[in-house]
């Protein structure tokens, strides 16, 4: 019998995204580094804060590794920079960004009783979690790359972590845009200055992960 304890292969994760609807995979790659970073979440009752969920890969990752786990999605949607100025170029992606949220909706149906998706801007929506004193025990922030958009989106979720949460960053080495200020790392960077001594590194590579002590 699987239990939250039995390891998961990668042919098990590929079987939560059969009939779901993907056009891009950024994010399966990480699986194998998530499973070692969350093992220790598997059995227990957790709350995972989402910041960028496009069309719910990482969601659906979270959602079957995690099955105690209550998620909370913020995204708004409408694509990061990256995302915009391509379907400002192409028709194709135009479309795509246009059909994110109702795949995103499809993708993560069956999960619907464990999701609460908040459709907001993540600085509006994580001033809002703060005030209402909500707390996770896991984040993931992957929504908006630019420097100052992971900086505000890093400085607003620090709050809300449990101590001992756990904060993953994607793409810390990130760097498509021609603007350094346009890539996450000077945003991750000056984050983790700002809080020296309340995080131990766990994770350090092209993801970033860190434990709030
Ligand atoms: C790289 S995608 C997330 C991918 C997803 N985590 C995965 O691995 O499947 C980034 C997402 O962040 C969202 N986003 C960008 N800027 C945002 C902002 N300021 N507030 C909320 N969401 C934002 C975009 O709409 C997009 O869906």
């Amino acid at each position: 019998m699987q239990t939250a304890q039995s390891p998961v292969s990668l042919e098990e994760t590929a079987r939560w995204y059969e009939g779901k609807s993907f056009v891009t995979d950024w994010t399966s790659w990480h699986f194998p580094n998530w499973m070692k970073l969350l093992a220790p979440y598997r059995d227990r009752p957790t709350r995972l804060l989402e910041i960028g969920s496009w069309e719910g890969r990482s969601a659906l990752f979270f959602l079957n590794y995690l099955p105690q786990m209550q998620m909370t999605c913020v995204d708004t949607f409408a694509g990061g920079q990256e995302h915009q100025e391509a379907a400002s170029r192409s028709p194709e992606d135009a479309e795509l960004l246009r059909s994110v949220e109702r795949r995103f909706d499809a993708n993560t149906g069956a999960f619907s009783g464990r999701i609460e998706k908040i459709k907001a801007s993540s600085v509006d929506a994580l001033i809002a979690l703060g005030v209402a004193e909500r707390r996770f025990d896991i984040a993931y922030i992957d929504g908006g790359h630019r420097a100052r958009e992971v900086y505000a989106d890093s400085v607003l979720t620090w709050p809300l972590m449990e101590s001992g949460g756990l904060v993953i960053f994607d793409d810390y080495l990130w760097e498509e845009m021609p603007d350094p200020m346009d890539n996450p790392k000077p945003g991750v960077d000056a984050f983790l200055k700002s809080i020296e001594g309340q995080f131990r590194m766990t994770h350090n590579d092209y993801q970033v992960a860190i434990a709030k002590i």
